[in-house]
């Protein structure tokens, strides 16, 4: 899809890191922008900095995990702007540590974000997307831990394969159908963003109150705070790559190099039946 100026962009994770950049990245490129999140002083940071430049933007606090609240995000998107043409569903969350130490509430929270908010996104937008009959785009942010695997983040590294299946999906349903709404996903490397810290935005119905952080979760998240803050991309430089990629109709976004790499290793790895090699913190 071609960007233009005055097209209308819904993005999900709008406070911080990638979801703030491709705020800003919609903004520059003329768009209005929808911001959705659940933490709402610092998505209102986003949508404020958005207006002192000059550009338009609404916010709408949505936790999308909830249907009913991605229903309210539609709405106000349509009732303020009259339509919607890039939706990016990026909200996500991370827990770490030993996947059998893991809480039910952990691995709740975690498919509740990063698998339920794309179903609850894509059962609100795609039938009023049809609706309006394009053009169109979303971008569903997943990960390359969607591709490939490691220890210590199995509820990640689950919901995100669950995410790249869904949106391989989608893209069929809406191909065989010949919709006007095109599709990516996101599996971004390492990006200097706040998902080590996660736990800061959990919903209520989530936090596990007498589950002790255990030292695995603890390990995890230093070790994932180090390499996401010291080494990840900067969200700008991510936020360019996804709209170049929606104008070039390309379906999978890495954000690497390595990402060639890595699919050819595990896909050699399942050729050859063997045992998965480990994910490059990369
Ligand atoms: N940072 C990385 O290294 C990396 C790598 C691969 C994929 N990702 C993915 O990128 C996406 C964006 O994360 P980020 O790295 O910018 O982290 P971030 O923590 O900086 O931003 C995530 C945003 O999502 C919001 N959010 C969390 N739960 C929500 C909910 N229930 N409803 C609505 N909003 C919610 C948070 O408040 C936050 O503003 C996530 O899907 C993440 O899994 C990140």
């Amino acid at each position: 899809m071609q960007i233009e100026r005055g097209m209308v962009a819904v993005v999900t994770g709008a406070g911080s890191g990638i979801g703030r950049a491709l705020c800003e990245q919609a903004a520059a490129r003329g768009m209005k922008v929808v911001g959705a999140d659940v933490e709402e002083p610092k998505l209102a940071e986003t949508i404020d900095e958005i207006v002192r430049r000059g550009g338009e933007a609404h916010g709408v606090p949505t936790d999308v995990s909830v249907p009913e609240q991605v229903d309210r995000l539609a709405d106000e998107a349509w009732s303020r702007y009259g339509g919607v043409n890039l939706l990016c569903n990026n909200a996500g969350v991370f827990s770490g540590g030993l996947m059998w130490e893991r809480t039910l509430a952990d691995w709740q929270w975690v498919m509740g974000v990063n698998l339920y908010g794309l179903v609850n996104a894509v059962r609100t937008f795609v039938p009023r997307l049809l609706a309006a009959g394009g053009p169109a785009h979303i971008v569903n942010t997943a990960s390359m831990g969607g591709l490939v695997t490691g220890g210590f983040s199995g509820p990640y590294f689950t919901s995100k394969f669950a995410a790249v299946g869904l949106t391989e999906c989608l893209a069929h349903d809406l191909r065989i159908t010949g919709a006007p709404i095109g599709v990516s996903t996101l599996v971004p490397s390492l990006v200097a963003t706040g998902i080590a810290d996660s736990q800061r935005n959990r919903p209520e119905r989530w936090i596990d109150r007498d589950a002790e952080r255990k030292e695995d979760e603890q390990f995890v998240l230093a070790a994932m705070t180090d390499a996401t803050l010291g080494a990840g991309m900067p969200p700008a430089e991510v936020a360019q790559l996804v709209f170049d990629a929606v104008e070039a109709e390309q379906f999978w976004i890495p954000t690497k190099p390595s990402y060639h790499d890595q699919i050819r290793v595990r896909h050699d790895d399942m050729q050859a039946l063997r045992h998965p090699a480990p994910a490059d913190l990369d």
